[in-house]
């Protein structure tokens, strides 16, 4: 059932142009201008009624959630919060009937993100569930539900599950923006176009998957790490230090890169490995100077950048792994399977039992 694979999260992280496909298809339309999503059952009056989102999730859920903020105030213009489900119903948040609620959850069944849902519905708000189980609590429950069409997930650590919670993003924020006209059709159909070229552009990252390898052994001789990014790529390292810890037991820390100096930057010391995300190209500038930063410390950093920017970059880092060039705002679609794999090669050298982490269950139904 590994299908050759050696184990469900490497036959997970292959699977993902598949699950990309499959999670926009019939959802773009046929000349690729415009996306479709009636199966919300959102009338356009509701739409423009909306004042504010509120993303709740927990986990890697929470991860993708980061980006859907940026998707849709980028996109829709609709101002967006994150919380961790956890924490969300005990911050008293102000949810008002304008207020829509996005929870997402791979399982559908996760204790808070379903707990939070509720409350945002006690508080007369509308609840979009973006799941992958058809039929789960949180889409039963939900007014509205976009699934994510990943397939099964087995490995306790997500991968596939959370690319499509991105994808699933950038179709709702298009379709937001179409229903509220805050974006130029033109603009939308070369999101679109971008967008139908990630899964291609995923297949040629998997291709490198021995040079990511090389850098997990490495990485695996060592107790510490840092990511770095600033805006998506922040959300994205985020994720990449959660992959990590979850199943090769590293410590590691995700940081904003230009906070580093107020504080952190301490930790920094010969030899540390820190990976950074530069595929903003409007923050290469600033992102490059902190990555000046930490090398001046010692740190022996790993860029990861669009194909493209290499020269300017690779003057900056130790190695490089460049990703396919796309929109800036579709870059976490491709620039987190670089961070998967090497979380998987990391768990595999240190002879972790990759699926199952300790201390972990894939779906976590208590409060
Ligand atoms: O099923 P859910 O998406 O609600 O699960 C949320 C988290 O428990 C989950 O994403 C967790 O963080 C993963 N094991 C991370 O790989």
């Amino acid at each position: 059932e590994k299908a050759g694979f050696d184990h469900f999260m490497l036959k997970e992280i292959y699977e993902q142009p598949k699950a990309y496909r499959d999670t926009m298809m019939s959802r773009i339309t046929e000349d690729s201008k415009s996306v479709e999503l009636k199966e919300l059952g959102m009338t356009v009056e509701y739409i423009k009624s909306i004042r504010k989102v509120h993303i709740v999730a927990c986990g890697t859920a929470y991860h993708a959630g980061l980006v859907g903020k940026s998707v849709i105030e980028t996109l829709a213009r609709i101002p967006v919060e994150n919380d961790v489900a956890s924490e969300y119903r005990y911050r008293s948040p102000i949810i008002t009937p304008d207020t829509l609620v996005i929870v997402v959850s791979q399982s559908g069944e996760t204790a808070d993100t379903l707990a939070a849902l509720r409350e945002a519905q006690r508080n007369g708000a509308r609840v979009l569930a973006i799941t992958n189980v058809v039929g789960s609590s949180v889409a039963r429950e939900a007014d509205h539900v976009l699934i994510t069409w990943a397939g099964l997930e087995i490995a306790v650590a997500s991968t596939k599950a959370y690319t499509s919670q991105l994808i699933a993003f950038y179709l709702l924020g298009l379709y937001l923006a179409e229903t509220l006209g805050t974006q130029e059709a033109s603009h939308i159909a070369d999101v679109i176009a971008a967008m139908q070229q990630l899964p291609e552009q995923v297949d040629s990252i998997l291709e490198q998957a021995a040079v990511l390898k090389q850098v997990a052994e490495s990485i695996s001789h060592h107790k510490h790490l840092f990511f770095i990014g600033r805006g998506v790529d922040y959300a994205v390292a985020q994720e990449g230090s959660l992959k990590l810890k979850e199943i090769s037991y590293i410590h590691s820390e995700a940081y904003a890169a230009g906070e580093l100096k107020h504080g952190t930057l301490a930790l920094i010391e010969d030899g540390i490995p820190v990976i950074a995300l530069v595929t903003q190209e409007e923050l290469y500038e600033k992102t490059l100077s902190n990555i000046k930063e930490v090398k001046a410390r010692g740190a022996h950093v790993l860029g990861i950048a669009n194909a493209g920017a290499e020269e300017e970059v690779s003057k900056s880092v130790d190695e490089l792994f460049a990703i396919p060039k796309t929109l800036p705002i579709l870059s976490p679609a491709l620039s987190v399977i670089p961070l998967q794999l090497i979380s998987y090669y990391a768990s595999l050298a240190l002879e972790h039992d990759v699926d199952k982490p300790r201390n972990l269950a894939k779906s976590v139904t208590v409060e």
